[in-house]
């Protein structure tokens, strides 16, 4: 035990100033056990900490720099007597650990670093939210431990480049949730980000770019959506030789070594991802005898990849790896392999004598060997490899670590598990945060679980859970924090904490109390959605606008002629009447002034549209016709080559549907009663509902899965619908039918 002498504690709230009470306790991830006791002890105004494990040395580190960004007051570290003691449990489960604040000073016990690590993490956040305060904090006793050992976040920092420092904020904030593994993915087509001494072309030539067409969207973005974090910053931009502008940036290895040792002191291992043998332009346009022939480039999706048929190609990939290797102490690097265009390999001699050579018969089977013969050199230099699922297609060797991403595939973990390979899970449906955020996106996180099918011995191979952040339309940092913010918050909740821990509604309560403490960190965050809006709204007669932000500090303001709402536009105050047609754009504004997502919202006046009359007798179901379509539009689908007829029970994707998917869906739908009916249109991609001829969702464009909402007014009986959809890689249609008043309403589909 270490003897507890503190003059500078001052304990019990009979003694605190006003200025010093304790904050809320509001812990997230939530934690295994809390018990929270009457009072507060405040720590004095130069408050000391103190290991009992030279090892802890660096957690000490790290907690004084935080403690001191967030509280405005220095932690010195003593080497006794400190007011906050650190103290190494050298068993128990790892991560684990205890904190108790009690008169005498604060304890916390870790079992390894990492379990001090989230011991610190959860006394920052008992930290008075603002500085300056008195560091009073509540009484309390925790003891934690994670239910997975495996939190990661992904970056791309290819697609848009983010600084060291940039990265060094992300770190910080990620430990502060729990998180433990920064997954860089550091190369792709659009940019080579980490020095490689050996090929220094490829960041001479691959870190940088011309604009390219996500950087014009991300332009077009900022001013149609009038907001200044989609823009490119200036900082990234340089003027190249020939006058023209160039995009990029690229880490040397010093700063690698910098920020793998700035998340080893957070307990954060750093995952290096070099995607091969796809994804790989960067570098094939680089070097030469990369890629199967001179002539590369883009395909309608994907990008020439690398030819595992050159030994050339072998040898770049080994000297790559073994310079990464020096860089990088975790254990773990992640090969990519995803998404690889084939057919210059069914092409390339080399390819198909690679293959011949090895009774290789399909092309999958030789990104399998290239898998395995790069495994084999992880193995051999003591690594474990990591690939994204697309591995599991052409057959998973015994050690491969598979990240499974595809989640219209939702046979993934089994067929891994199955095989006994460890599993990672990083679902596109809801743990991507580059997606677009809506209010479906966070019950999504929280409540996913994708191992009904697993078997016990399947669901232990399930190490953890990830979240990525893809960077195409990611363009700044400030666009970062708006992406992964809160959605993040609820991806660590999930990663940590027991599943008889969870409950939505009190996350929702504890993170309304941390969305102030992100602001104090800077995280800008995105405000939360305003709720109560549909993007269509009918009405007969009148109607009434009622707007909702669960954020307290946040203020609405809205204009009603389809302009941008700015400062000075009119504040929502209340529910207010509709008595014609008006097209409003709602808008949430920050205490700093930042601007949230603007909500479109029309108000339409309008009669009830009469049923059909008609002798003809109809079929259950709905026509549902699938064309090979490629196109980006739902305009043009019917032009397709047709390839499959179906009768569906409702609005949906025929089974038999895969790939190029358009879909022209008609019929009838039947409502029961005279009523303004409220339509939700889910979609990935593009999609647009048609009742009675009349457009009342338009969910159309290449976009991730979105719902909008619109509203119809309609007599009794039976209305023409038509729905189209379009999709190629992996989609998702839903329509679902509400009253007036949101209750679902079962209405029959006819044909
Ligand atoms: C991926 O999103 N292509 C792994
Ligand atoms: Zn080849």
């Amino acid at each position: 035990m270490m003897k507890l002498k503190n003059i500078f504690i001052l304990a019990a709230v009979s003694l605190m100033s006003a200025m010093a009470v304790a904050q809320n306790v509001a812990i997230i991830p939530q934690p295994y056990h809390i018990d929270q006791q009457k009072g507060t002890v405040v720590l004095g105004a130069k408050p000391t900490v103190e290991v009992d494990d030279a090892s802890l040395m660096p957690a000490a580190q790290y907690l004084s720099d935080a403690f001191e960004a967030q509280t405005g007051t220095k932690l010195k570290v003593v080497s006794k007597g400190g007011d906050i003691r650190l103290c190494l449990a050298k068993d128990g489960e790892e991560g684990a650990y205890s904190l108790k604040v009690e008169r005498g000073g604060v304890t916390m016990s870790g079992s390894g670093y990492t379990g001090m690590i989230n011991a610190i993490a959860t006394l920052r956040q008992l930290l008075p939210v603002v500085k300056g305060e008195k560091v009073a904090l509540p009484k309390i006793n925790v003891s934690d431990r994670p239910r997975y050992g495996w939190r990661g976040l992904m970056v791309d920092c290819s697609r848009h480049f983010y600084t060291v420092d940039e990265l060094k904020k992300l770190i910080d904030v990620m430990a502060y949730y729990k998180l433990n593994r920064f997954h860089w993915h550091l190369t792709d087509d659009q940019g080579w980000r980490v020095e490689v001494k050996r090929y220094p072309l490829l960041t001479v030539k691959g870190a940088w770019r011309h604009f390219n067409n996500q950087d014009s969207l991300c332009m077009a973005n900022a001013a149609k959506e009038d907001m200044p974090n989609l823009l490119l910053p200036e900082s990234k931009i340089r003027t190249a030789a020939d006058g023209t502008q160039e995009y990029g940036g690229f880490y040397t290895q010093d700063d690698v070594r910098d920020i793998v040792a700035y998340a080893a002191k957070r307990g954060i291992d750093v995952v290096p991802e070099i995607d091969m043998p796809g994804h790989s332009l960067a570098a094939i346009e680089s070097y030469d005898g990369l890629s199967c022939f001179d002539q590369t480039g883009w395909g309608r999706l994907f990008t020439t990849p690398m030819c595992p048929g050159k030994d050339k190609m072998l040898e770049f990939c080994r000297n790559v790896w073994t310079e990464m290797f020096a860089l990088f102490p975790f254990e773990y690097v992640h090969i990519g392999g995803d998404e690889v265009d084939m057919k210059n390999w069914k092409k390339c001699a080399d390819c198909q004598k690679r293959m011949a050579d090895n009774g290789l018969t399909t092309e999958p089977q030789l990104q399998t060997w290239f898998n395995h013969y790069m495994e084999a050199f992880f193995r051999e230099n003591g690594k474990k490899m990591i690939a994204w699922d697309d591995v599991i297609d052409g057959g998973l060797s015994p050690y491969t670590t598979v990240m499974w991403w595809r989640s219209w595939l939702p046979k993934g973990p089994k067929k891994a598990t199955s095989h006994g390979n460890d599993l990672i899970d990083v679902p596109v449906s809801f743990f991507y945060l580059s997606t677009r955020e809506d209010d479906t996106k966070l019950p999504g996180i929280y409540n996913f679980n994708p191992y009904e099918t697993l078997n016990d011995n399947e669901a232990k191979l399930v190490k953890g859970i990830h979240s990525c952040l893809w960077g195409e339309r990611v363009a700044s940092v400030e666009r970062m924090w708006y992406q992964l913010f809160p959605r993040l918050t609820a991806v660590a909740e999930k990663a940590w904490s027991m599943p008889e821990r969870m409950n939505y509604d009190d996350f929702t309560k504890r993170l309304l109390m941390q969305l102030p403490r992100l602001e104090a960190m800077g995280v800008k965050y995105r405000l939360p959605d305003l709720t109560g809006l549909n993007r269509g709204n009918v009405f007969v007669s009148t109607d009434t606008v009622k707007v909702f932000c669960i954020d307290p500090s946040v203020t609405i303001r809205y204009t009603k002629d389809g302009t941008m709402p700015q400062q000075t536009s009119p504040v929502y105050t209340g529910p207010m009447a509709v008595t014609e047609t008006t097209h409003f754009v709602f808008r949430a504004f920050g205490r700093d002034g930042r601007k949230g997502d603007a909500f479109r919202s029309d108000f339409v006046k309008d009669q009830l549209h009469e049923a059909v009359t008609t002798e003809q007798q109809f079929q259950t179901g709905l026509s549902n016709l699938w064309y090979d379509y490629p196109g980006d539009w739902c305009k043009g689908i019917e032009e397709a080559p047709l390839k499959g007829e179906y009768v569906t029970d409702g609005v949906c994707i025929p089974k038999e549907a895969k790939e190029n998917i358009g879909l022209v869906i008609t019929g009838y739908l039947e409502v029961p009663e005279d009523g303004v009916y409220t339509f939700r249109l889910y979609s990935d991609d593009g999609s647009q509902l048609t009742v009675d001829g009349v457009m009342v969702v338009d969910n159309d464009g290449m976009h991730d899965a979105r719902e909008l909402v619109g509203q119809h007014a309609m007599k009794k009986g039976l209305h023409p619908i038509r729905v189209l959809y379009f999709d190629h890689n992996g989609g998702d249609l839903r329509l679902k039918v509400e009253d007036k008043h949101g209750k679902e309403v079962k209405v029959r589909y006819w044909h």
